[in-house]
């Protein structure tokens, strides 16, 4: 795979660079750097995935990564990459890029540098790492080339054959550069990424749960290269960058079809496929390329719900490129039914049901071990008659979007966090970063048809107290348009309606371990009473725990000491069950008697030193009790459905 000609590094500068870049376990060391292998290093969890991943490095994450911007032509760049820790984060590190020279340790991509599966395991004193691979280009690829990364935690810089090609800031985003200028085709290129990701060491930043020094619900960062990088061929002339369908209930349609050529009025073809006979057409239409432009569906289109999760496949075509996407009609609201709002999909109220979701995992971290794993937590919950996860201050892949489209898995998707320090220390830049990266990751993901709402804060997580709440909720409205709602603060910092008595948001979102405290008119005093303004939703609760033997636990020190940390530890299946149905009972109970639309159950899995999952961290072992669960569950619908029921919905 590695090109013969790269010159080694001479042996006093390589020793150099290990020893300023943290090696100092009793990692095999090489003769030379060509020597360096890929090895897996046993985690401290194994999940039933992370042996054959290890064992077939070349074939990683084959999935094409971006499914709703789909091309034929690609090549997956995952697999064994050189790698090390840079010496400094330095601008003079940064600017002399170990060009032509080969790295000393081997990293499989795309998986965290923190995590087994990378075969590193390690974090870098300096925050800073080096990247190296080489990458063909085929002759086929007869016009432009794009360079696409799914996710790199925090900030890149991409030296193609030498060159800088462009840096990105933010761990959660995807990315690209065309490199059309950079590379040769049919033949050997060389690609080096710089990253440097200090998480919470030195500044505050969108970081969700990774912590440096993780404890308790705090867990082991990710950095580095952490989802699909890939490249792509597209026309050298104009080139989609970006398809934003917003689909109705009713057949109506908001689209935004962005080119590389932002300034070109290019023609833009759509066809929708019909859902049941793929060759059949449904409808098609046209409009303007960078120019954002409305129709309506005819015949009426098949809605998107959890029950009945529609997509049709459409074809975007400008010029001489065409793309595949897909979506799905829905309309989401939060509309008065009877005097009380609720949270009502294509025209009806819904009761959302569904776990904590964190995706983190013992052998990958923030990157799943595979597609298979990822989907595996999903229909897991779709199984027990759950519709809903609420994805805790991560993002995923956006395969995992595409997943719950076709699942009919409801998703309510939170900003990550920045680190829950003292707010006061949030300098000017920290919080205008925080308000890009929000603003980005919205944009990014109101086209997936699932994600039916947006959580701006979670728990007072980096939340300022001077309320920039207000005005984010108004910036992600405005970004949104109606297409998804927005649960502005999720547990009790609710500044806004404390202070000036502002409702902001679509929910008013509840907190509270272990009762909920959903839509009802008595709170514990952390929190505020029920506005009987916003849908009165139950955020978080649950989170009784049951612990187990060593072989499911994260086998780490602190971990395991912070087990007792968890609120409830039950000592035997049997009261774990009866304990977390009693409390999903009590929201039952809530829906009955007060206005309750939902709850977020933690959680889907043990994390590090949380054992309160349904399933435990390996995903090896499943705590409940399934009969019980899926009538406990049924009966929340039910429940609700009969509260609804006979209506008047205004
Ligand atoms: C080095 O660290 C500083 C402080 O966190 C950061 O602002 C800067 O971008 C980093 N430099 C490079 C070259 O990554
Ligand atoms: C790297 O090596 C290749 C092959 O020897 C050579 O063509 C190229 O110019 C070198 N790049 C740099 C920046 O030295
Ligand atoms: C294709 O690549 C060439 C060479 O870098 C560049 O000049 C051109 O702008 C690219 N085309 C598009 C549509 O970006
Ligand atoms: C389309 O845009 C209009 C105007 O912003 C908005 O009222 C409508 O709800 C949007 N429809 C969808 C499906 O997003
Ligand atoms: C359009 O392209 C120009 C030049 O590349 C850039 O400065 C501008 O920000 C782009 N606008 C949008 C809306 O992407
Ligand atoms: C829609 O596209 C997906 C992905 O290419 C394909 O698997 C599916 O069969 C298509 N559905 C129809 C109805 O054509
Ligand atoms: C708070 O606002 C609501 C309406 O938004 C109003 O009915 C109520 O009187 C206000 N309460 C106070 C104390 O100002
Ligand atoms: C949990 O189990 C582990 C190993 O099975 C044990 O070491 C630990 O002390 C237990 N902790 C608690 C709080 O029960
Ligand atoms: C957990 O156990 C440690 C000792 O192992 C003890 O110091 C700590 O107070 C305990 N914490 C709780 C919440 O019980």
């Amino acid at each position: 795979m590695l090109p013969l000609y790269f010159l080694a590094l001479a042996a006093a500068a390589r020793a150099a660079l290990l020893k300023n870049g943290g090696l100092t376990d009793d990692r095999p060391s090489y003769d030379s750097p060509e020597d360096a292998t890929y090895a897996l290093v046993e985690p401290k969890l194994k999940t039933p995935w992370t042996d054959d991943v290890a064992a077939d490095p070349d074939n990683v994450w084959p999935q094409y990564p971006r499914p709703l911007l789909r091309r034929d032509d690609w090549i997956s760049l995952n697999g064994v990459w050189e790698f090390q820790f840079a010496a400094t984060n330095s601008s003079d590190e940064v600017a002399n890029p170990p060009v032509n020279t080969t790295l000393a340790q081997r990293i499989l991509v795309p998986y965290c540098i923190e995590s087994g599966l990378s075969g590193i395991a390690l974090q870098s004193e300096t925050h800073a790492s080096w990247y190296r691979t080489s990458f063909e280009v085929p002759q086929s690829f007869d016009q432009n080339v794009t360079l696409h990364f799914g996710a790199v935690d925090y900030e890149t810089t991409i030296f193609v054959n030498g060159v800088n090609v462009g840096s990105h800031t933010g761990g959660y985003d995807k990315f690209f550069f065309d490199v059309t200028s950079n590379i040769v085709k049919g033949g050997f290129n060389e690609l080096i990424v710089y990253v440097y990701d200090p998480t919470d060491a030195i500044s505050n930043r969108p970081m969700g749960k990774q912590r440096v020094v993780p404890s308790h619900i705090f867990y082991v960062p990710c950095s580095g290269i952490w989802q699909t990088v890939s490249i792509e061929a597209v026309p050298s002339t104009e080139y989609i960058t970006n398809i934003d369908l917003r689909a109705a209930a009713d057949g109506s349609v908001n689209a935004t079809i962005s080119t590389s050529n932002n300034g070109s009025s290019t023609p833009v073809e759509i066809t929708f496929i019909d859902p049941i006979d793929g060759s059949q057409t449904f409808f098609s239409t046209s409009g303007t390329a960078n120019t954002p432009f409305s129709f309506k569906v005819d015949p009426a289109p098949a809605t998107w719900s959890p029950e009945s999760p529609t997509l049709y496949n459409v074809t975007v075509a400008v010029g001489d490129d065409v793309a595949q996407t897909y979506t799905g009609f829905r309309t989401v609201e939060r509309a008065t039914v009877a005097g009380v709002p609720r949270f009502v999909l294509n025209g009806n109220p819904v009761f959302q049901f569904g776990p904590l979701d964190q995706g983190y995992w013992p052998d990958g971290l923030h990157s799943p071990p595979s597609y298979e794993a990822m989907v595996f937590d999903l229909q897991y919950l779709k199984n027990l008659g759950m519709n809903f996860v609420r994805k805790h201050i991560k993002v995923e892949p956006d395969l995992f979007y595409a997943a719950a489209d076709s699942m009919g898995m409801i998703v309510m998707q939170d900003m990550p966090a920045m680190n829950n320090v003292d707010v006061s220390t949030i300098t000017d830049e920290e919080q205008a970063e925080f308000e890009r990266e929000l603003d980005i990751i919205v944009q990014k993901h109101t086209s997936f048809p699932s994600i039916l709402s947006f959580v701006i804060y979670n728990e007072g997580w980096g939340q300022i107290k001077s309320t920039p709440e207000i005005h984010l909720t108004d910036r992600v409205r405005e970004l949104v348009a109606g297409h998804q709602l927005i649960n502005s603060m999720s547990g009790w910092n609710d500044f806004a309606y404390q202070v000036f008595n502002i409702s902001v948001g679509d929910y008013q979102d509840n907190h509270h371990y272990s009762s909920p405290q959903c839509g009802t008119p008595f709170v514990s005093a952390a929190s505020v009473p029920y506005d009987g303004l916003r849908i009165g939703f139950q955020g978080e609760f649950g989170g009784v725990g049951h612990n187990v033997s060593i072989e499911h636990l994260w086998n780490d020190q602190e971990a395991i000491r912070a087990i007792n940390e968890t609120y409830e530890v039950d000592k035997t299946l049997e009261a774990w069950n009866y304990r977390a149905l009693r409390v999903i009972e009590e929201l039952r109970e809530q829906t009955e008697l007060f206005d309750c639309n939902g709850g977020v159950y933690t959680q889907t899995t043990d994390v590090e030193g949380e054992v309160n999952g349904f399933l435990t961290y390996d995903r090896a072992v499943s705590r409940v009790d399934e009969a019980e669960w899926k009538a406990a569950i049924a009966a929340l619908y039910e429940t609700f459905a009969a509260k609804v029921s006979g209506t008047q919905y205004l």
